[in-house]
């Protein structure tokens, strides 16, 4: 048989069904998940909040497979063609080889049997979504803190995946940066159609970006709000504003405010 000619082009991803069921993750004897219950229709966008230590990037982990659940079960997919589900996860920090040009970077998440020739296009495509058109050459140490979290984001796209997963990554960067990505970030996902699962500490993006907003405290889901509002939503109106009100009341507890 002659050998397989490597495939000209990136197939597209599509939107991942997730479903767990009873999921826990234990540390030891600590128990820091527990009975996570969750089911999120393909393409949607899930934001998950709760202070520091209560389990969001645990839980993020598991969706990846970058750890397996000590208790309950997780199905993710089927992704394209019925197979596998592509999952990618973006991080706080951009994680950039120092060595390598902004576009090697991005290439970086493709699947090693792409063309090199297709694998150029499908970075050079990715890095003009992430409005980096004409940085390819670039080092990664002569870019911005926003630039260099753009090109990780790139990274993470090239691959068209069924599911990306955001741990907190708009999180070093200033307010303003933060809202231009914010942006950034809904328009690929509308365009691509992948499932989002993004990790945050601030109760505006939240609102900003998701379909659906799940608080997690001390393991446990104590909040699932469904934000209903049309894209792209106008930041700082009155529905906004009640709908962070009661993410930080389920957050905090009302009675843990003190003035
Ligand atoms: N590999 C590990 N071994 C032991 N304990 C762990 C491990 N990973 C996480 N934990 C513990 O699990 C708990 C949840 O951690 P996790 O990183 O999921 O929190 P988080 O909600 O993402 O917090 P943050 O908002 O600060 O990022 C913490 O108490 C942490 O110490
Ligand atoms: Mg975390």
């Amino acid at each position: 048989m002659p050998p397989e000619e490597p495939p000209a082009v990136v197939p597209r991803g599509s939107g991942v069904a997730l479903d767990l069921k009873g999921v826990g993750k234990s540390f030891g004897d600590k128990r820091v998940l527990g009975g996570v219950d969750l089911q999120v229709r393909p393409g949607d966008f899930l934001v998950v909040v709760g202070k520091s230590g209560c389990g969001k990037s645990t839980l993020l982990r598991l969706l990846v497979g970058l750890d397996r659940p000590t208790e309950g079960e997780i199905a993710i997919g089927p992704g394209r063609d019925g197979g596998k589900a592509n999952a990618r996860i973006v991080f706080q920090e951009p994680r950039l080889l120092p060595w390598a040009s902004v576009l090697d970077n991005v290439a970086v998440g493709l699947p090693a049997s792409l063309s090199s020739e297709a694998a150029w296009k499908a970075a050079e495509t990715v890095l003009a979504d992430v409005h980096l058109q004409g940085r390819a050459d670039d080092w990664p140490s002569v870019l911005s803190g926003g630039q260099r979290q753009r090109v990780a984001l790139a990274r993470a796209l090239v691959s068209h995946p069924d599911l990306l997963v955001l741990d907190e990554p708009l999180g070093a960067l200033d307010a303003l940066t933060r809202i231009t990505m914010q942006s950034l970030i809904e328009r690929v996902w509308h365009a691509q159609g992948f499932t989002a699962v993004l990790v945050t500490h601030d109760v505006a993006e939240a609102v900003a970006l998701g379909d659906r907003v799940v608080v997690i405290d001390e393991g446990r889901i104590v909040l699932d709000l469904a934000i209903d509002l049309p894209r792209p939503r106008e930041r700082g109106s009155a529905a906004l504003a009640a709908l962070e009100g009661k993410l930080l009341d389920a957050i905090f507890g009302v009675a843990e405010v003190v003035y």
